[in-house]
C-alpha cells in the first residue's frame, strides 16, 4: 500500500528538525510540496534544502504542484475554507496516484507541526474518504513557532498554573484576560494595534530560525510602534514576513 509521512520540519531553522524525521526522510520515493507563489519562494527552497541534506544515498523525486487559491467569491471564510481543502483533496488525490507506486513512500512537509494552524491532516482524511486512492499515513511531529518564539525569548509560554490560549488575529479579543497567556499566529493585520490595556507585555517574534529573524519584547504600549516598523521592513527586504506573539497582563505592576 502506498505510505504517506507528514512530517513537521520546525518553523525556520533547518537544525529544528527532529532525528525522527531524518531518519524518515532517508526512506522517502517522492516529497510533495505545494507552491505557493513568488513571495513564498524561500519556503520551497528551505524544504529543498532539507531533502538534498537527510535524503542521502537514494534518488527521490521532488514533485512540486501548484496549491489552488482559495475562492474570494464564497462568502463565509468557513465554506470558502471548506471548498479550497476540497480541491487540494483532490490534488493530492490525483498526485498520489500518478507519481507514487503502489508500495512506494511519499511525505509533505509541513512547516512546524502538523497539529497547529495546517490542514495537510484534513485534507488528507478527505482524500482517504474520496476512496479513489488507497494509502496509509503517519505524523511526524515538528517543532512549532510557539515552541520557537519562547525558546528564542526564553520564556515559559504560561505563568504557574496558568492556561494558555493560542488565536489568530483575525479571532484576538482585544479584552485580554486578567489570568493566563494568549498566542496569536496567522495576523496579517496586527490585531495587538487594538488592544489598548497599557499593562500587557508582548513577546514578539518574526521569520523565527532564519537569516531575519527580529525578536522585540516589552510593554506593548512601548513597543508596538516599533514592531510596526520592523514589520514593514522586513517585509520590504524579504518579501514575506511571519510573526508570531505572546500577550499577558502584567501583574507585578
Ligand atoms: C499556517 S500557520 C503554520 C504554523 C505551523 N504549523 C507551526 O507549527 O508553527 C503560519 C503561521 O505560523 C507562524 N509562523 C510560522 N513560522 C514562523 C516563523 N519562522 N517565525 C514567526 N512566525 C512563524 C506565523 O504566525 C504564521 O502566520
Amino acid at each position: 500500500m502506498r505510505k504517506i509521512l507528514v512530517i513537521g520540519i520546525g518553523a525556520g531553522h533547518p537544525d529544528h528538525i527532529t532525528v525522527q524525521a531524518i531518519k524518515a526522510l532517508a526512506g522517502v520515493d517522492v516529497v510533495f510540496t505545494l507552491d505557493k507563489g513568488a513571495d513564498k519562494q524561500d519556503l520551497v527552497r528551505l524544504r529543498k534544502e532539507l531533502c538534498d541534506r537527510y535524503i542521502e544515498n537514494r534518488a527521490y523525486r521532488l514533485v512540486v504542484a501548484q496549491d489552488p487559491v482559495r475562492d474570494p467569491s464564497v462568502q463565509s471564510y468557513t465554506a470558502r475554507v471548506q471548498s479550497w481543502h476540497e480541491e487540494r483533496a483532490r490534488l493530492y488525490e490525483q498526485l498520489f496516484i500518478k507519481e507514487l507506486g503502489e508500495s512506494e513512500c511519499g511525505a509533505i512537509l509541513v512547516w512546524g507541526d502538523p497539529s497547529l494552524y495546517d490542514s495537510t491532516l484534513r485534507i488528507l482524511e478527505r482524500v482517504r474518504s474520496r476512496k479513489a486512492v488507497d494509502f496509509d499515513y503517519e505524523v511526524i511531529p515538528g517543532i512549532t513557532s510557539v515552541q520557537a518564539l519562547a525558546a528564542r525569548h526564553r520564556i515559559p509560554l504560561h505563568s504557574i498554573g496558568e492556561p494558555v490560549h493560542i488565536t489568530t488575529g483575525r479571532r484576538l479579543d482585544p479584552k485580554l484576560p486578567d489570568e493566563g497567556s494568549v498566542v496569536v499566529m496567522l495576523d496579517g493585520e496586527q490585531a495587538f494595534q487594538r488592544i489598548t490595556d497599557e499593562d500587557v507585555d508582548i513577546y514578539w517574534g518574526a521569520n523565527l530560525g532564519t537569516a531575519s529573524e527580529i525578536l522585540r519584547a516589552g510593554k506593548l504600549h512601548e513597543k508596538r510602534s516599533e514592531i510596526e516598523r520592523s514589520r514593514a521592513k522586513v517585509r520590504a527586504e524579504h518579501g514575506w514576513i511571519m510573526d508570531v506573539y505572546l500577550l499577558r497582563k502584567n501583574r507585578s505592576g
